[in-house]
């Protein structure tokens, strides 16, 4: 038996860190419902998936119709949902001076108030089933940040605030939640950071080690690793594990750069 047999699992984000949990869930036995808002990411995911049990939506997580509309059919047609993974974001660059309030909103809305709205509208599927697990996505800029990432490293810290509040509501229905603060991890994101850092004609390759030296570990991390944490804390081998954030960044935030 597959450890997560029998299991409805949702997960925001078609690319990266989301489909690398996503296919975790899907060969370990769980039929799972991915979403995102990039037609070539979706593409990518299906053909990803080939015949493990996972099905894509096309669905924008800052749009709570849209939201509602995904979980309720799926909640309504598998009679609950067990898991939530929140890994849809945007990363965007501004300091106070150059972040305007459309891109405030913007951030704000697809990174953090995308987890309030899931988290909402699962809630009752989850009950249904007799509790569950939620695990948001955060970053290590969550805990410390580098430049000119305004919007998104409060986003990412907003999901620690979350994960606390929700935990102590949740306990009581048997809903577990957690986040995970990812260092770098090689993804559609950490490329487009690449390539926004590149300077002296380095490629997105050169870059992403150089992003891996920053960490004690030397390398930056995979899709695979992130899918592990975050299937083991949707596991009844984390059923102690609540209202907690899990650094997976080979050691980044526990150095101090020199
Ligand atoms: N890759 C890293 O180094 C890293 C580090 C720390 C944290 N994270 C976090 O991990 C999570 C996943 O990021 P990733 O690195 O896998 O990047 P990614 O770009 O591959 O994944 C994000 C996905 O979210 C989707 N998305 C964006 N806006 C959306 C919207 N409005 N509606 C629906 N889908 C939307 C994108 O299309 C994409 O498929 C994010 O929360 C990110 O902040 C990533």
């Amino acid at each position: 038996m597959a450890e997560f047999d029998g299991k409805i699992v949702l997960v925001t984000g078609s690319s990266g860190i989301g489909l690398g949990a996503a296919l975790h869930f899907a060969r370990e036995g769980a039929k799972v419902f991915v979403c995102g808002n990039d037609d070539a990411h979706n593409a990518k995911a299906r053909e990803a998936a080939g015949e493990l049990p996972l099905a894509v939506a096309t669905i924008d997580v800052s749009i709570p119709e849209e939201v509602k509309g995904w979980i309720t059919a799926i909640g309504e047609g598998e009679d609950g949902i067990d898991i939530l993974v929140n890994a849809a974001a945007i990363q965007t660059y501004g300091t106070t001076e150059t972040t305007d309030i459309e891109h405030w909103n913007r951030v704000i809305s697809i990174n953090l108030t995308s987890c309030y709205l899931t988290s909402h509208y699962a809630y009752p599927f989850m009950k249904q089933r007799g509790g569950g697990s939620i695990v948001h996505v955060s970053s290590v800029q969550g805990h410390a940040n580098q430049n000119a990432v305004l919007a998104y490293a409060t986003s990412k810290g907003g999901i620690h605030a979350l994960v606390r509040a929700q935990a102590v509501d949740a306990a009581k229905d048997n809903i577990r939640v957690n986040s995970i603060s990812p260092g770098s991890v090689r993804t559609p994101l950490l490329e487009f950071a690449a390539r926004t850092a590149a300077t002296d004609g380095k490629s997105v390759d050169d870059m992403i080690a150089e992003f891996g030296k920053a960490h004690p570990i030397g390398r930056v991390g995979t899709v695979e690793e992130t899918g592990a944490l975050i299937a083991f804390l949707c596991s009844d081998k984390a059923g102690f594990c609540t209202g907690g954030d899990y650094l997976i960044d080979g050691g980044l935030t526990a150095g101090i750069g020199v």
